[in-house]
Parts: C-alpha cells; sequence; structure tokens
C-alpha cells in the first residue's frame, strides 16, 4: 500500500514537471515578435530611439551606413541578438566585433546604440533589448536618408555570449560568387530576391580601398584593371587608392553617383560597371540576380518596397525570444 502510494507521489509529480515542460515548450513556442512588445513596459521606446539617433546622425553624418552594416552582421551571426556589440574590452575573451570582418564598423554605429541604451535605460530600466534597438536604429536610419519607412516588429532578446569564432563563414565576403551568397542567403532563410534588395544598401556608405583595391592593381588583364570596371572610373579609382597601403583609412562611396541618398542609384550603376565591389558586380553578372538589379534600377517603388520587406525578414533571422537569452544592462557588455 506505502509503495503504491508512494508510486501514484512520483506519478504525480513527474505529470506535473511534463506538463509544466509542455506549456514552457508552448510559450516559447509562441513567443513572437509584436510591434507591440512594449507597449506597457515602455511605451514611448519609438519614440526615444527615434530622437537620439537623429541627433546622433545630425552629428556624425555616417552613423547611418554604419549602423545598416552592423544591423547585417549582428543578424547574420547567431542571428539579431546583439552580440555584435559586445566590446572586445569589455570582456577576457575574444567576441564577434573582434573577428576581421567586423573591425571596420564604424564606432559611430555602436555608439548611436549606446546611447539609444542609455536614454531607454533611464526612462525603462531593464526592458528594452539591444537587439531590438538596433532594429530600429537601423529602420529610423534609413527613413532619415530618404529610404522607405516601415514597421519593426519587437521583442527579440540579447545574447549573452558573444564570440569572434562563430563569424567566420556566415558573413559574405567581396571574393564570393552570386551563387555562393545566393546560397549563404538562403542558409539564414532569404531568397535571391531579398538578398539582391538588402545589397541596395550598398547606396550609401563607404568601402575602405583595401576592399577593391585586387580589381585596380595587378589585375591579370589588358589594362591591369577588372575589365568589369568602366575604364574611367577604374583610373579614378587607382589614383584615390594610390596610398591605401600607407593610409588604410582611404575610402571610397559605394553609390559614387548619388553617394548620400538612399535613392535606386545602385542598382543603376552596375550595368554601367560603377560597382565598387567584386560581389556587387557579381549580382550583375548571374542571371538569377540580375532580373533583380534590371528591377530595381527603373523601378524605385519596388526597390523600396522589397527593402522594406527584406528589412523585416532580415530582422527576425534567428531571434531569441521568450526564455531565451536576455535583456542586457549594457550593450556594449555581457552584463
Ligand atoms: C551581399 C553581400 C555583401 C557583401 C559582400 C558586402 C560587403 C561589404 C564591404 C566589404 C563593405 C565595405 C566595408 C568597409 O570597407 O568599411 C560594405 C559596406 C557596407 N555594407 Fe555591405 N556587403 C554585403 C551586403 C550588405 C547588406 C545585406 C547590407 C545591409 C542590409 C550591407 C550594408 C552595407 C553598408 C551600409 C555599408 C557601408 C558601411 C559604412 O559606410 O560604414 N551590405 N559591405
Amino acid at each position: 500500500m506505502g509503495t503504491m502510494l508512494r508510486r501514484r507521489g512520483l506519478f504525480s509529480i513527474a505529470l506535473v514537471l511534463l506538463l509544466l515542460l509542455a506549456a514552457a515548450g508552448s510559450c516559447a513556442a509562441a513567443a513572437r515578435l509584436s510591434p507591440n512588445y512594449y507597449r506597457r513596459s515602455c511605451p514611448r521606446v519609438e519614440r526615444i530611439v527615434a530622437d537620439v539617433i537623429a541627433a546622433k546622425q545630425r552629428a556624425n553624418p555616417s552613423t547611418a551606413a554604419g549602423t545598416l552594416r552592423l544591423f547585417f552582421h549582428d543578424c547574420f551571426v547567431n542571428g539579431c541578438d546583439a552580440s555584435v556589440l559586445v566590446s572586445p574590452l569589455s570582456s577576457d575573451s575574444s567576441p564577434e566585433r573582434a573577428a576581421e570582418i567586423n573591425l571596420s564598423l564604424p564606432g559611430d554605429a555602436f555608439d548611436a546604440v549606446d546611447r539609444a541604451k542609455a536614454a531607454l535605460e533611464a526612462a525603462c530600466p531593464g526592458t528594452v533589448s539591444c537587439a531590438d534597438i538596433l532594429a530600429l536604429a537601423a529602420r529610423d536610419l534609413v527613413g532619415i536618408l530618404g529610404g522607405p519607412r516601415f514597421p519593426v516588429a519587437l521583442g527579440r532578446r540579447d545574447s549573452l555570449r558573444s564570440d569572434a569564432r562563430d563569424v567566420e563563414g556566415n558573413l559574405p565576403r567581396t571574393n564570393m560568387s552570386a551563387r555562393a551568397m545566393v546560397r549563404l542567403f538562403a542558409s539564414k532563410g532569404l531568397s535571391p530576391r531579398e538578398m539582391v534588395a538588402l545589397a541596395g544598401a550598398h547606396t550609401v556608405g563607404f568601402s575602405h580601398c583595401a576592399e577593391f583595391a585586387h580589381r585596380l592593381y595587378g589585375f591579370k588583364s589588358a589594362d591591369g584593371y577588372d575589365p568589369r570596371l568602366n575604364p574611367e572610373f577604374a583610373l579614378a579609382l587607382q589614383r584615390s587608392c594610390a596610398g591605401y597601403r600607407s593610409d588604410p583609412t582611404v575610402s571610397i562611396f559605394n553609390d559614387v553617383v548619388t553617394p548620400r541618398d538612399f535613392d535606386e542609384a545602385y542598382y543603376k550603376n552596375l550595368p554601367h560597371g560603377l560597382g565598387l565591389l567584386a560581389s556587387d558586380a557579381a549580382l550583375w553578372e548571374y542571371p538569377p540576380t540580375r532580373v533583380f538589379v534590371q528591377r530595381y534600377a527603373g523601378n524605385r517603388t519596388a526597390f523600396f518596397e522589397d527593402f522594406a520587406a527584406a528589412m523585416q525578414r532580415l530582422g527576425s533571422v534567428g531571434v531569441k525570444t521568450g526564455w531565451q537569452g536576455g535583456v542586457r544592462r549594457r550593450c556594449d557588455a555581457l552584463d
């Protein structure tokens, strides 16, 4: 009789545990991003981020492009979880930011997020994740540059780890073929169309000469530069980048026609050999991506609609929700 009771007791405990686990599982699965996520806990979140970010962009106009690239580099490595924001100074190990490909991410972009976080910690302590702040900041800055406005679903949780070793293989390189880039984006759930739309971010910002110098000097061709480059453009780049080894900060606008405007000029440039990076040129040469380059070159509305939709998809890549991760107190550190 005693044994029976004990067994029944054990059975009930196991049942309760099972039910709890099932509930936790379904909650985690049900946890979705939502535009109203902070409606009760921090109702002014969007206004607070928008004000801080606009002021930062006014003071440092390179913030916008840098933050857009920062968002992309965050989302492609273990999801949009703010893991790229952790400063190497804040930890003994080497975080994502210390990976070679992330070293050119500009300090102003990190500073923009840190400032918005400070304002939010004052208004709603311990509530808004750094991952959500980065998503909002990137969206706001696209709008400030003249690009599309779109809603940002919220509720991302921050990663509680960041490791430089996770970066390799998750971000595109300029020497990748369009086919390889399509594969990489597909591994993040993004289609060729979304990839080409997102690459339109290269309508703003800079690239350092080191990223495309191989196209300019000692290239195996009759003229010594990449024949896919417009000849006048190639000669001008050769001159501008001549000292890049002694001064590695020398950079060139990604879109040499309308460098500060978020518009479709990036796509218009590609058929004319005015794409700066080899990876930009590759999008024009590969038929499955060329069709979208052609579409966006001739239709700003189509580009803006697709860019807005693709940014929302990018912002949902690998997000942590529910009990995963946490809300970090600081964006540049893991606590
Ligand atoms: C498709 C493959 C891509 C490749 C190979 C690539 C590569 C690069 C490289 C090498 C730079 C120059 C960085 C520097 O020298 O500082 C750059 C800049 C930039 N990239 Fe990409 N990128 C790609 C896609 C994207 C996407 C999807 C976005 C955002 C949605 C993006 C946003 C930017 C921005 C805004 C800049 C300018 C950054 C600044 O001015 O600080 N890129 N990219």
